[in-house]
């Protein structure tokens, strides 16, 4: 299987829906990444893996480890890195230079930034470097909007108008998050790019999921997310019955025993 390029995911735009989660370890990324079209290495990671309140503490160093090993542990996704906060936003030659970093070190296929940054947007395209935008809620900006919040119910319009400054900047795809179903339709029907929906409504090119939510790992999973397996029970009753098995003396069996 060949690995999916950019240009066929522009492509997919009013076709079948495509299909990203996000995945943080090589494991996860073998499973994930023969149902998946995009591998998406978020720095939604600060939480799940890493325990942190939110992204605002990501490194550039934890987002190279890791999209290295979804890079390794896929053959058929498109590998896209989250680029972190304060790694971007300065200027074009800084995103520029984060970017290069992580096609080098990681070897990652696109990457992905917050908020409307048209020049550094343009500037990364012209490099050769593929670029993922993110509307509605960023999480990177959570003090600045105060809280997870959905956006764009006032000013539906600015996001309109970020949407359109992205495309007509390079971006080649732009994920919607948590904003209302009516305003993501309306900007996946003005754009020619596919837009990706994570609580944007059904209406989008593409949706993502986090993938603790999607298997119903997380604790207290947000309203956007649907658990589709209850993989906290499993793990917690696998985790139970083998420290009875410990205590109690039925593990190792001879099954796990060298004599
Ligand atoms: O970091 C992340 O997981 C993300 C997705 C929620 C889109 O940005």
């Amino acid at each position: 299987m060949k690995r999916l390029t950019v240009p066929r995911i522009r492509q997919q735009k009013g076709k079948e829906p495509l299909v990203m989660l996000t995945a943080y370890t090589v494991r996860m990324a073998q499973l994930m990444d023969p149902h998946c079209d995009m591998l998406l290495v978020g720095d939604s990671l600060g939480q799940v893996i890493y325990g942190l309140p939110h992204t605002v503490a990501v490194t550039m160093e934890m987002m190279a480890a890791h999209g290295a090993a979804v890079v390794r542990g896929s053959y058929h996704a498109a590998v896209i890195v989250d680029m972190p906060f304060g790694s971007y936003e300065a200027s074009p030659e800084l995103a520029l230079a984060t970017s290069v970093r992580f096609f080098k070190e990681a070897g990652v296929m696109a990457v992905k930034l917050e908020g409307a940054h048209i020049q550094t947007v343009e500037k990364l395209v012209k490099s050769g470097i593929p670029v993922m935008g993110h509307l509605g809620l960023t999480p990177q900006s959570l003090h600045q909007l105060g809280g997870y919040k959905v956006q764009g119910r006032t000013d539906g319009d600015v996001i309109v108008e970020a949407a359109k400054a992205l495309e007509a900047a390079g971006a080649f795809a732009i994920v919607l998050e948590l904003v209302p179903a009516e305003l993501a339709a309306r900007i996946t029907a003005e754009l020619t790019i596919p837009t990706i929906g994570i609580g944007a409504g059904v209406n989008c090119d593409a949706q993502v999921l986090v993938w603790t939510d999607l298997m119903g790992i997380t604790k207290k999973a947000p309203k956007l997310a649907k658990a589709y397996r209850n993989l906290r029970a499993e793990m917690l009753a696998a985790t139970n019955e083998f420290a009875d098995d410990v205590r109690s003396g039925n593990f190792p069996t001879e099954a796990q025993t060298f004599n």
